[in-house]
């Protein structure tokens, strides 16, 4: 009898554990259903990332709702979904997230607040400040007719939050959109943000907290109605990836090159290469990351919208490449790993 219990026991445990433990991820699968560590579907859209010793951590919008079109005028409305709030996900790999929690969560009860559910939420970005201590996050705030056009502020002790809500305004008194951070070596950051009705994108150097403009900032693209800013710095020149202007549908990146962040910059063109590149690999641009401890090592972080179902949205990540003439590369790959990134 004893034997039936240990050997019962056993299977138990053994069939629980095959039920929870997750296979390990090896490589890059894009536009592929991307799942964490328990197996859930990872809600990270328009996101960016943050390395902070030793751990990437992803922040991104948590689209986990039903598509809740909302009505422009007759006839013609604009997907979107309800608030959730700011997803955080952490990884030593890249390959395999864990959820580490809803790091600022929508304010259901409140409508009148940035983050209730009927607003607009994106394009989160998380920085640390040296000085402060903080990680701060910044993010695109919107009424849910995208007329109010607002940069939101959060701040946290730690890089999974929770993070406090300081508030938002419309940075250097213009519209803001889509934005971006990016944290120089120097220790100053900058927003990059579409402004004047998504028709010219703004570079907004930070106060030394980061909480705020600091009043210096310059147009760049205007008129050129660029969007999804993402800016990374190689071998002392700046980058800057953007998208077009078209909603959720995708279209052509562009990239242009700077020598100081408020400096001026060069268009060059479309980073994409190959076939799909017209369309960004039907995706549109939303981060760049440094892999750490590898030179000239970089990945091009997408988003391919699925508008009419917004939470089933995928992620495209694919190598970058910086040439030797400091050109952008970027082509498309089913299946991927870092070791096989030959810059
Ligand atoms: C895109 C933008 C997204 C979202 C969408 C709404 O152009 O990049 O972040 O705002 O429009 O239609």
């Amino acid at each position: 009898m004893p034997h039936i219990l240990l050997f019962l026991a056993i299977a138990i445990i053994t069939i629980h554990r095959a039920a929870i433990a997750q296979p390990l991820n090896t490589s890059f699968r894009p536009g592929k259903k991307w799942t964490d560590t328990n197996g859930n579907p990872i809600q990270a859209h328009g996101g960016g990332i943050l390395f902070y010793e030793g751990t990437y951590y992803w922040y991104g919008e948590n689209k986990d709702s039903v598509n809740a079109p909302m009505v422009v005028l007759p006839g013609w409305s604009v997907d979107r979904v309800d608030v959730i709030g700011v997803s955080c996900y952490s990884s030593k790999d890249m390959y395999n997230w864990k959820f580490e929690s809803l790091a600022l969560p929508a304010a259901k009860n409140n409508p009148e607040s940035d983050l209730h559910p009927k607003k607009v939420v994106e394009r989160p970005k998380v920085i640390y400040n040296r000085i402060t201590k903080k990680f701060v996050m910044w993010l695109h705030i919107d009424s849910e007719d995208y007329k109010a056009a607002r940069s939101g502020v959060a701040i946290a002790d730690k890089p999974e939050g929770p993070f406090t809500y300081l508030g938002s305004f419309r940075p250097n008194g213009l519209m803001a959109r889509d934005m971006t951070l990016f944290a120089d070596d120097d220790g100053k950051a900058y927003q990059f943000y579409s402004s004047e009705d998504n028709k010219t994108m703004i570079v907004s150097e930070l106060t030394a907290d980061y909480l705020k403009p600091s009043g210096r900032y310059k147009r760049i693209f205007i008129d050129q109605s660029r969007e999804a800013p993402a800016v990374f710095k190689h071998n002392e020149k700046y980058y800057c990836i953007t998208s077009g202007c078209t909603g959720w549908a995708p279209n052509p990146s562009e990239y242009a090159v700077a020598d100081s962040p408020l400096g001026e910059w060069q268009v060059k063109g479309n980073p994409a290469k190959g076939e799909g590149a017209q369309t960004t690999f039907n995706a549109q641009g939303t981060f760049v990351i440094p892999v750490q401890g590898k030179a000239n090592t970089y990945i091009f972080m997408a988003d391919r919208w699925l508008n009419k179902e917004l939470k089933n949205s995928s992620y495209v990540w694919l190598p970058l490449q910086v040439k030797p003439d400091g050109s952008l590369e970027i082509y498309y790959k089913k299946e991927w790993k870092l070791s096989e990134f030959t810059p």
